[in-house]
């Protein structure tokens, strides 16, 4: 459901709403409107608490005032935002996101968020980005008591009384809605089951998107994978009662600048095969398909933005399973590129999948081709959860790319394509072997990867790590993040302003 986020001049205690949150910056603080008139009405508590909870607006802080029946709301909250006019586009999505979780965190149906500071109109994007994100939640399978009493509606922004709300205003907001609803979607993906979430219906999910976003979407289903080549893609599928599924969707706008191929990872489910991975932990599992889901939340955002460049979105999707047809260790396989694979451990089936589809990608001569995939537990070793690894062909794409997560405010760190590693990927019967030893394990899974792409400028993120939180942190909600998305969409829009 769509959030209703409203513009308003209005001084706070003239808003009504269930949560109030105020956007403080270091400085006088109850000294100065809003707080002011808000100490006022509590009789003084909020400055007492303010002294004894020490909170300064600095980043990050955030002070819960409890305020029972003095105010019109049942919940006031201050955010920090740091210093005043330093506050980045990313740190203003995640202080939304933080305000939208305090109101969802007490039933609340309305929350007012103001800014004290003059906020410019191009900002407001970032906020509606942060509210949307923050106030997600995936309760499709509660019943009864389980299921959500009340659901976020409305949201007002409060911009300070000097501010003159015009249609910049209102559009920046749109833009950050459909952002987040196209974030949103990725997250609902992921956070689908894997008995309902199969490689069919993830294509038929593109579909709809598609149909609904005015994109073009094709879908090969098994017999067409067959046709083509993709041996690769078909051989992790056929352990599977769901057949695989390759999907291809495009975004092409009149005059493109550029043309731009994101490549996603959809293993709906992926249980190891026959190499089958121990019971703890593996049902996080249905998260194999993040890098899919996250192309076809940023085709959604391409439709929404309409950025001047040629975007594809290209997903093998398929489910590793053991079964009496499962593919085995030992099984020697030919691709889409024409190379022959020797497969070693069945669990190491993403980079199989990915190689078909880049060697597609490839053939759609694109200036960049970008992969994302849930590749590798060694890449989470190396950086941790919160994380994701890239690797990039040239020094100037991997600035590019570094630069595009920074503004998105998503974390991605670069590791090097070392060239000495390719040779554990030597096969004695086949032209590659698909696995490396223990040792550099993302960077093997790479330097496969990269054997399909032929001359194309490559990046290749392995978002294992990310993809999937623990708990809830900066604008991320526990589950599916969505991370990725934000940082892709940047990047297109790097190139789209040159
Ligand atoms: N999907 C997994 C990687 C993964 C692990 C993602 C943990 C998220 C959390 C991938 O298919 C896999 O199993 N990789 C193996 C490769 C190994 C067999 C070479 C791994 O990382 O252990
Ligand atoms: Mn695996
Ligand atoms: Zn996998």
């Amino acid at each position: 459901m769509s959030l209703s986020i409203q513009l308003s001049t209005e001084s706070p205690l003239a808003l009504s709403a269930d949560v109030l949150v105020i956007a403080v910056s270091p400085g006088p603080l109850v000294k100065q409107e809003p707080l002011a008139s808000l100490d006022k009405a509590l009789s003084s508590g909020l400055s007492k608490l303010i002294l004894r909870e020490e909170f300064k607006g600095d980043k990050d802080q955030q002070l819960d005032a409890p305020v029972a029946g003095a105010l019109p709301f049942s919940r006031l909250v201050l955010l920090g935002t740091g210093t005043k006019g330093q506050i980045s586009n990313a740190d203003l999505r995640t202080l939304a996101a933080k305000a939208a979780r305090a109101a969802n965190g007490c039933k609340a149906k309305s929350l007012a968020l103001i800014f004290t500071d003059n906020l410019a109109p191009d900002k407001l994007r970032y906020v509606a980005e942060g509210l949307v994100l923050g106030a997600y939640r995936f309760s499709k399978y509660f019943t009864g008591e389980r299921k959500p009493k009340a659901d976020l509606t409305t949201v007002t922004v409060g911009l300070g009384a000097k501010a003159r709300i015009a249609r910049p205003h209102k559009a920046a907001v749109e833009m950050g809605q459909k952002v987040a609803d196209a974030v949103a979607l990725a997250r609902d993906l992921v956070n689908e089951p894997p008995n309902e979430l199969y490689p069919a219906k993830l294509a038929s999910e593109a579909q709809k998107m598609a149909k609904e976003s005015g994109l073009k979407c094709v879908v090969f289903d098994k017999k067409e994978i067959d046709r083509r080549g993709m041996k690769l893609l078909a051989a992790v599928g056929q352990g599977s009662v769901h057949d695989p599924r390759f999907i291809h969707i495009s975004y092409t706008p009149k005059k493109a600048k550029k043309k731009l191929a994101f490549v996603g990872k959809g293993l709906t489910f992926d249980s190891g095969g026959l190499c089958i991975k121990p019971a703890a932990g593996m049902g996080e599992m249905k998260s194999d398909m993040a890098g899919s889901a996250n192309v076809i939340g940023l085709l959604a955002a391409c439709a929404a933005i309409k950025p001047n460049i040629e975007v594809h979105g290209i997903i093998a999707s398929a489910e590793n399973m053991p079964d009496a047809n499962a593919y085995r260790p030992g099984d020697v396989f030919g691709s889409l590129d024409g190379k022959t694979v020797e497969i070693i451990n069945t669990d190491a089936e993403g980079r199989l999948v990915l190689a078909d589809a880049l060697a597609y990608a490839r053939g759609l001569k694109p200036d960049v081709l970008v992969d994302n995939a849930t590749l590798t537990g060694a890449c989470i070793v190396a950086l941790g959860k919160n994380c994701s690894g890239f690797y990039a062909t040239t020094d100037r794409l991997a600035t590019q790319f570094a630069n595009a997560a920074k503004d998105a405010g998503e974390q991605f760190w670069r590791l090097p394509l070392l060239e000495d590693l390719k040779e554990q990927l030597r096969s004695d019967i086949a032209d590659l072997k698909h696995t490396g030893d223990r040792w550099g394990g993302s960077i093997t899974a790479a330097l496969f990867l990269r054997e399909f792409v032929g001359d194309c400028a490559y990046i290749h993120a392995d978002i294992a790590g990310p993809a999937l939180a623990d708990r809830a942190h900066g604008f991320y909600p526990k589950g599916a993040t969505g991370h990725g998305v934000l940082t892709f969409l940047r990047f297109i829009e790097q190139f789209a302003v040159k």
